[in-house]
């Protein structure tokens, strides 16, 4: 395909959402007036305009136009027993109805932090924020206040949230915030060895996602996860693992996986069952440091722990058991291979990369490693591939990631190759 021709199908695709989705478009417009760009959330929005979205109900959202679709984001990896769940509506109605949010412990929290402390073998001790943004702020000022040094190194391609300390410098973000951080090549040892070295004793953490999300859903090499281990304890500093999307992968994290304990992670999505929530836990001389009387880290948070989002994320946690997430990393990876064969036969610069119940589609036919290679895709082509399964009742995130839910029916799954292998066939 040429790019003339990308062009031309994805102004046909982009004519078919716009005549499918009207009442989306008008509230789009209001929203533009309210909102800047009409949205809350630089990530979910793309062109012409997302839909407005009026129901969940299990593996299905449902828009103000009526139309449905069956949701492989679900709100960015978080829902993964899907909308509505009956058995985590009830626990956190029967919460809220006790009263939303106090400014004393529940139990409800406590119980969430065992659960977290029970299944993840290198968390001791737990805290709870509202997002995994907070979480991985305050896992970094932790490993800053405990190493006394002032650096926090990440990956290429990562994402751990929108705070100062996870982005470019560059608009509101000053040049000194990006001297405090040093950016790693990711899956590459002797660059690593490099920058870790050259870093030398101002290096407080490494933070990693063990599986790349928002990066494109790439694995992180064993070996290199091996290396990263015995380099920051050489160093001297912190290892944070960023399990906010992959706790879904097993019941004791992506770092159970690679026999690998971190000396922090940060948690999020899941662990809410579809409500606002974060969380950080690790080593118990390290997170002593927050102790309310001899810790000399003060972390606050109004809505810490709420008990809401704790009731929904316990009841989402005793449901997702060693099992069901073996059966959910199974059914993604079947996925994977036949959307991988689907897009292999289309002759297309088209590909997808997936762990478990992960999984991504990349507007590229290059093998992919890193987020380099994320990054060389085809805009129109993802853009083309995303708005073309929307249409066709399919719901991912503009650049192509999606992951499974517990909701999801064969049917379902089927459906989704059924429609790029109809979407790559037409265009
Ligand atoms: C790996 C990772 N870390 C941190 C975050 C930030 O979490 P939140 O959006 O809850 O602030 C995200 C969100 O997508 C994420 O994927």
């Amino acid at each position: 395909m040429t790019a003339m021709d990308i062009d031309a199908a994805l102004r046909r695709v982009s004519e078919e959402y716009l005549a499918r989705n009207p009442r989306s478009m008008q509230v789009a417009h209001r929203a533009a007036r309210v909102l800047p760009g009409g949205t809350t959330r630089t990530t979910t929005f793309f062109a012409p305009f997302p839909p407005v979205l009026v129901a969940g109900e299990g593996s299905e959202i449902v828009d103000a136009d009526g139309n449905r679709r069956v949701d492989y984001l679900n709100n960015y990896t978080s829902l993964v027993l899907g909308h509505a769940h009956p058995g985590v509506l009830s626990r956190a109605m029967a919460a809220a109805g006790r009263g939303t949010a106090f400014s004393s412990p529940t139990e409800y929290e406590v119980r969430l932090a065992e659960v977290l402390v029970q299944r993840v073998a290198s968390v001791d001790q737990v805290r709870l924020t509202n997002s995994g943004t907070e979480a991985t702020m305050a896992a970094m000022r932790l490993a800053r206040a405990f190493t006394g040094r002032p650096r926090v190194a990440r990956f290429e391609g990562s994402y751990h949230g929108t705070h100062d300390y996870t982005a470019t410098p560059g608009a509101g973000i000053p040049g000194p915030v990006g001297d405090l951080m040093v950016t790693l090549p990711f899956n590459d040892i002797p660059g690593c060895e490099r920058a870790i070295e050259q870093a030398g004793d101002s290096l407080a953490a490494v933070i990693i996602e063990p599986v790349l999300g928002a990066g494109g859903v790439i694995a992180t090499d064993q070996e290199f996860l091996d290396f990263l281990r015995r380099a920051t304890v050489h160093a001297g500093a912190l290892l944070i693992f960023d399990e906010i999307i992959t706790f879904r992968l097993h019941a004791g994290g992506a770092q159970a996986t690679y026999g690998i304990r971190p000396d922090l992670t940060t948690f999020g999505k899941i662990i809410g069952g579809g409500f606002p929530i974060g969380g950080f836990g690790g080593r118990e001389d390290v997170m002593a440091l927050l102790h309310p009387t001899r810790g000399s880290i003060q972390w606050g948070g109004t809505f810490n722990g709420n008990p809401v989002s704790a009731a929904a994320g316990i009841a989402t946690l005793e449901a997702l058991t060693p099992p069901v997430i073996d059966e959910l990393n199974r059914a993604g990876e079947e996925l994977v291979e036949r959307l991988d064969k689907a897009l292999g036969a289309s002759g297309l610069p088209a590909g997808v990369t997936g762990v478990g119940s992960l999984f991504n589609l990349h507007a590229t036919g290059e093998e992919i490693t890193d987020s380099r290679a994320v990054g060389r895709a085809d805009p129109g082509l993802t853009e083309l591939l995303h708005l073309g399964l929307m249409n066709r009742g399919y719901f991912l995130a503009p650049r192509g990631m999606g992951c499974l839910s517990t909701a999801m029916t064969t049917e379902e799954l089927d459906g989704l190759v059924n429609a790029v292998e109809d979407l790559v066939h037409n265009l």
